[in-house]
């Protein structure tokens, strides 16, 4: 399974990516202004920014919501860097775009997914990634875990190459979850993938092993 991070915080994808296990970023327009960035010259310079830094996909969202606005900004964030993935909304114009943007070999992620129904249209479009939001699923009392087992077999009964990737995570058991259920990617947070490395017996295990090694070699 793929580990993305859902965040546009220069110092946290620096910090993911020192600890050797990320393979890219997610971006959202919430994102992006969380940080403070704001204008279009911004935002694309700071797209740059990270790709530069981590060297592997990066979602770039598009903010058109009509076919030909959400086709020309494809392109504009496409031409940005060979490794920005366009992200596209799962709405009608969006899929029609997704097809025609990966019928031109620009990558794609199908973002705001809440279904199986969904999911279906976005492989069939090509999309190359589809971003099920399983927490804000989690967050009406369905259960987004459960989303995800079930588009990902429909995509292995169908041969589908799109890959699902888990979005929306909130919590180190969301990722183990995903893994179980064979999700290709999880995009999350920084805290949820330290959260990954927590165990209290790590920890007295450790003490105890460092203990004993002082007393030997008192
Ligand atoms: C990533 O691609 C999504 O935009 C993101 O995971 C949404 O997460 P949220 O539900 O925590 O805003």
């Amino acid at each position: 399974m793929k580990f993305f991070i859902d965040t546009a915080n220069i110092d946290q994808i620096k910090e993911a990516k020192d600890l050797g296990i990320l393979d890219g970023v997610t971006t959202n327009p919430s994102l992006m202004a969380k940080e403070g960035i704001t204008g279009e010259k911004n935002i694309l310079d700071h797209y740059v920014k990270i790709c530069e830094l981590v060297k592997s996909d990066v979602s770039a969202e598009v903010v058109s919501t009509d076919y030909k606005g959400i086709i020309e900004e494809g392109h504009r964030l496409a031409a940005l860097h060979p490794n920005i993935v366009v992200k596209v909304p799962m709405i009608k114009d969006g899929v029609k775009a997704i097809k025609d943007l990966s019928s031109q070999n620009i990558k794609t992620n199908c973002t705001l997914v809440f279904s199986a129904g969904q999911a279906l249209l976005a492989a069939k479009a090509g999309a190359t990634y589809l971003s099920p939001f399983i927490g804000r699923v989690d967050d009406t009392s369905w259960d987004g875990v459960q989303l995800i087992q079930q588009i990902s077999h429909i995509y292995s009964v169908y041969g589908y190459q799109t890959q699902v990737l888990a979005a929306s995570i909130r919590n180190p058991l969301h990722i183990v979850k995903c893994a179980e259920v064979g999700a290709d990617v999880v995009t999350c947070p920084l805290s949820s993938i330290m959260g990954l490395l927590n165990h209290p017996l790590t920890d007295i295990g450790l003490a105890k092993f460092l203990e004993d090694y002082k007393k030997g070699n008192a």
